[in-house]
This record gives structure tokens, C-alpha cells and sequence, in this order.
């Protein structure tokens, strides 16, 4: 296990279409290596999610670990830190929501992206078993953030006011306390 470097914006890897995980590698050391090296790499630069192409592996593969509670989205449902292998999102209701959504490949900035906010992942677990999961809200923002990283898209790409980019510290100081 190791804590592996982060990609930021700029890199080309952050940009390439990930490939579909072959599930004969499910299990395999050096697949198994992989999740655990994404799981202490999430848990040392902190943050709720990391797709495998943020730490240069080009595998549709992402975890996700949110915790419940009262936040500054509101009173959260947690997620249990759960791997998504070659996840699929089915909108399920076109209505959106705005976020301000940070990344860890996009280091200091905040912005507000609007995402529809009732999906429905299919993906396969770590077993090879396929799973499906419906969210709502936020988490159904996090797991489409995090399958963005999967096509080459980051959430910058999606904010269609530019007026709703701010630095983390302005945006702690004068966003978040409105
Ligand atoms: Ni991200």
C-alpha cells in the first residue's frame, strides 16, 4: 500500500477516456494493489472520492467514501467507502441541483456545478458482483463528479457561470458564510 500523487489539471491523463476494468483482474494483486493504494491516497489528501485516473491509472474504477450526518449540504445519508468498477449512471429525473464542488486534482478551488440529482449507478463490486444504487442530492452529485474523471471530464467543465469560481479561502470567507 502506498499514498500515491495526485494528477492536477493540466495533465493529460486527467483527459483520456478510461478503459473498461476486465473482471479476470478482479482480485488480482496487482488489481487489489491499485485499490488500496487509491484508498490511502483518498484518506491522506482527504476528500470524498478518487477515480483511478487522478493517481495516472487508466481503469474505469473509482471509490467513494461519504460520511452522513449534518453538513453544509444538509443532513447527509453516508456512503461507506465503496469501489465502483466500470460504474454506469441512469438519470433518473432531469431536475438539477448546484453544488459548489471542489476536486483533488483541482487543488484550491470552488465552484458551482448543476448536476441532475436522482440517478441510479450500476457498477460492479470487488466480488464481480453487479450492484445498482439510487441517490439523490448531493451523493448522486459525488458519484457523477467521480465518473466524470472516468470519461476525461472535470467538474471545471461543467460550470456554466464562471462568475461561481472562487479561490477555496475567498470562497470559506464570503460564499459559504451568505
Ligand atoms: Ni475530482
Amino acid at each position: 500500500m502506498a499514498i500515491r500523487r495526485i494528477l492536477r489539471m493540466g495533465h493529460p491523463h486527467l483527459r483520456q477516456r478510461a478503459s473498461d476494468v476486465p473482471l479476470e483482474i478482479l482480485g488480482t494483486e496487482p488489481f487489489e494493489r491499485l485499490l488500496a493504494d487509491m484508498k490511502d491516497t483518498l484518506h491522506d489528501y482527504g476528500g470524498v472520492g478518487l477515480a483511478a485516473p487522478q493517481i495516472g491509472e487508466g481503469l474505469r474504477t473509482a471509490i467513494i467514501e461519504l460520511p452522513g450526518g449534518p453538513t453544509r449540504y444538509g443532513e447527509l445519508e453516508p456512503i461507506p467507502l465503496t469501489t465502483f468498477i466500470n460504474p454506469v449512471i441512469e438519470v433518473l429525473s432531469e431536475k438539477t441541483a448546484g453544488f459548489w464542488e471542489g476536486c483533488l486534482s483541482v487543488p484550491g478551488l470552488r465552484g458551482f456545478v448543476e448536476r441532475p440529482q436522482h440517478v441510479r449507478v450500476s457498477y460492479t463490486d470487488i466480488q464481480g458482483l453487479t450492484q445498482t444504487l439510487e441517490l439523490q442530492g448531493f451523493p448522486a452529485t459525488v458519484v457523477q463528479h467521480e465518473f466524470d474523471h472516468l470519461d476525461g471530464t472535470l467538474y471545471i467543465d461543467r460550470i456554466t457561470d464562471t462568475r461561481r469560481l472562487a479561490f477555496e479561502e475567498e470562497f470559506n470567507r464570503h460564499i459559504l458564510t451568505t
